[in-house]
């Protein structure tokens, strides 16, 4: 497990930024695996930068979403397409064909998940995935007690996740109860793997995370198993941590 150490949120964007960009340079037709929530924004705003400056070029570039909400349409504010729409896809010259994320309204789940599966193969795997990491350890939406095994599945949120991303909806009954994600070995068949944390809330998290026992109850503890992950952290979220 390789460790980046960054002074502040702005300073952990760039620096995550930077690897993605190096990916992007190095093998322009490369496969991106995304993810959502309040981390990676700063890392899609840092990117959206460097394309405006004419350093980067997403027109070959592939990338599937780690996971969606079942049960929101695309224009639903809250849906990861949305969210993907907003502050990365509408943004750079990435080919809207090329952008995968699943589809929370899909009308037959077991076919959705094998299809999601099947083009992540087609396409030739993960090249680098990002990832943030929830305050009970999940990475995506892959709850405490999901089997290592599992590819992209339908999940039940947990209580915690419920509560922690409560604040992005306006009634707790506006609130999907399910999602799609993939699962922890599509994410270990990624060739790289990047983990991103800010702030104090997730010191305790990442620190049990990433030196604690390797256990289902902790899905992102899996990943000191990864022959290429890097945490990318700011000094809060590593405050307990030394790695
Ligand atoms: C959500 C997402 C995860 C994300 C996590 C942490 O539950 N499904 O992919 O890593 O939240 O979010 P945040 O970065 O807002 O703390």
């Amino acid at each position: 497990m390789k460790v980046i150490q960054a002074a502040d949120y702005d300073d952990m964007s760039r620096k995550a930024a930077n690897l993605i960009s190096a990916q992007i340079i190095m093998k322009p037709r490369c496969v991106l695996g995304l993810a959502t929530g309040s981390t990676p924004v700063g890392v899609y705003r840092q990117l959206t930068e460097w394309y405006r400056k004419g350093d980067l070029d997403f027109s070959e570039v592939t990338t599937f979403n780690l996971d969606e909400y079942r049960g929101l349409e695309r224009s639903h504010p809250q849906s990861y397409y949305y969210f993907m729409k907003e502050h990365l896809f509408s943004k750079v010259n990435i080919v809207a064909g090329r952008t995968n994320i699943p589809d929370g309204m899909a009308q037959n789940p077991e076919f959705a998940c094998k299809d999601y599966n099947d083009r992540i193969e087609r396409a030739g795997g993960i090249d680098l995935q990002l990832l943030g990491i929830g305050h009970n350890g999940h990475i995506g939406f892959n709850e405490p007690g999901t089997a290592f095994e599992a590819m992209t599945h339908l999940v039940e949120l947990t209580e915690s996740t419920l509560q922690a991303n409560r604040r992005f909806f306006s009634s707790e009954e506006e609130m999907p109860r399910q999602a799609y994600t993939m699962g922890i070995k599509n994410i270990m068949l990624a060739k790289k793997i990047i983990i991103l944390a800010s702030g104090r809330d997730k010191a305790a998290i990442l620190k049990e995370a990433m030196e604690g026992s390797i256990s289902p109850k902790v899905q992102a503890s899996i990943l000191q198993l990864h022959n290429d992950a890097t945490v990318v952290a700011d000094r809060e979220a590593l405050s307990l941590w030394k790695p």
